[in-house]
């Protein structure tokens, strides 16, 4: 019996009671706990929003010291780890050596006390800090070097960017990182999130739920976005071509990489707050042709699939960002799963609280009591 309609992709179909964050699709407002994801950037740090999705409230100033101080402690990757990542090939999508490694990490931690809060604590310490180190040391060692050790005088931020570079990132350089993390950190149910949520309600241990989150992630329909959009904007490579790249997307029916949301029929809040950053690193680093490309791709988009409520999503500035910070490309979406291991360990402690296994149902559509014709002659 079924007692609702199939929805492709389960759209509109609720699949957890969740207080973690709230989308309001129609107007264009995000929350975390509550709290206006724009007040939480201008306000708060990356570890002050994990702390406040994972345990449900803001951090005191000791808690968030303690909590920053664990953070650093945990942040080196054991010698097994970076020799396994050593031997990845260096022309593997860095998602693919990060799902790899996050996996990895359950080799070495996976005791699978689920009931124990000093288990959960610690899961949550070692994967916020360990990330991180292993997307940069990755990077580091497809490029030949010995991966560049955590800083312990640099903050969550700054660190990450110290350990791509080997340069320790101006303030601004590095608060804007943070406040891209921040705004990455939490999306209520989207692809990524639900899949740790199913994977976190087979019980098993939060590094394998972790991993397939990333995996998910990594597609070009979620995470992955950001590294096509800047591909896309390379490939219309000036103003004049924007509209007939439009026009040949709309000709060939092909999506265009940062519009559209399943959630927000209006512009994402992260996009606005992202291009807001843009403009403040341009103020310091120069113009950007592609920002213009951006602006006017945005603006013919909106002209054509504004009546659709297409527009920007979270990934549409926020390569823009990125790559002002001198990041490569293909490190976007693994700098998304950075922000939003937060958001996943916030859904695996509460899907952990109430859990029962995910399993739907389907409605088939196969044949019955069909015939096992033998080999010989098929
Ligand atoms: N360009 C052109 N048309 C679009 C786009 C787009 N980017 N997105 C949706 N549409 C059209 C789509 O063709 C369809 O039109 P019609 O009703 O005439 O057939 C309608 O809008 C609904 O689209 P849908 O694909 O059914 O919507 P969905 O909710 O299943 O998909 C989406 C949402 C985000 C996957 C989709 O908008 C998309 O593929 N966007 C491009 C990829 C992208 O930017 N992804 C990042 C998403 S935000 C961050 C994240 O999740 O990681």
């Amino acid at each position: 019996t079924f007692f609702c309609e199939y929805k492709p992709g389960l759209e509109g179909i609720p699949a957890a009671k969740s207080s973690i964050s709230h989308v309001d699709g129609q107007k264009g407002i995000l929350e975390y706990r509550g709290i206006n994801i724009e007040e939480l950037t201008k306000k708060g740090s990356f570890l002050e929003t994990a702390y406040l999705l994972i345990w449900d409230r803001l951090p005191t100033k000791e808690e968030l010291k303690q909590f920053e101080t664990n953070i650093l402690y945990h942040r080196r990757i054991k010698y097994r780890i970076r020799d396994m990542m050593k031997c990845f090939p260096e022309t593997g999508h860095p998602m693919d050596a990060l799902q790899t490694s996050a996996a990895a990490l359950g080799l070495f931690y996976s005791r699978r006390a689920l009931d124990d809060p000093e288990y959960i604590r610690k899961a949550v310490v070692r994967l916020l800090a360990k990330i991180p180190t292993m997307v940069a040391a990755f990077h580091q060692m497809r490029k030949g070097n010995d991966p560049i050790q955590p800083n312990d005088e640099l903050d969550y931020a700054a660190n990450f960017l110290y350990m791509l570079t080997e340069r320790k990132p101006d303030p601004l350089a590095a608060r804007i990182f943070d406040v891209c993390l921040t705004l990455h950190a939490e999306h209520t149910i989207n692809a990524s999130t639900f899949s740790a949520m199913v994977t976190a309600s087979t019980l098993t241990d939060p590094y394998a739920v972790i991993a397939s989150a990333v995996g998910t992630l990594a597609g070009p329909l979620h995470g992955g976005a950001n590294e096509e959009v800047l591909l896309m904007l390379e490939e219309i490579g000036s103003i004049e071509n924007v509209r007939p790249y439009v026009e040949k997307c709309i000709a060939n029916k092909q999506k265009i990489m940062g519009f559209g949301h399943r959630v927000y029929k209006v512009k994402d809040p992260r996009a606005t707050i992202l291009q807001d950053l843009v403009k403040q690193l341009f103020g310091e680093t120069g113009q950007d042709p592609y920002y213009d490309i951006a602006v006017e791709l945005e603006r013919v988009v909106e002209e054509n699939f504004g009546h659709k409520g297409i527009y920007p999503n979270v990934d549409f500035y926020s390569g823009l960002v990125y790559r002002k910070l001198g990041i490569p490309d293909d490190l976007f979406t693994p700098i998304f799963a950075i922000a939003r291991v937060a958001g996943w360990l916030a859904h695996w402690k509460e899907q952990l609280a109430v859990n029962r296994i995910f399993r739907p149902t389907q409605v088939y559509t196969g044949v019955h009591n069909a015939p096992y014709i033998p080999i010989e002659e098929r």
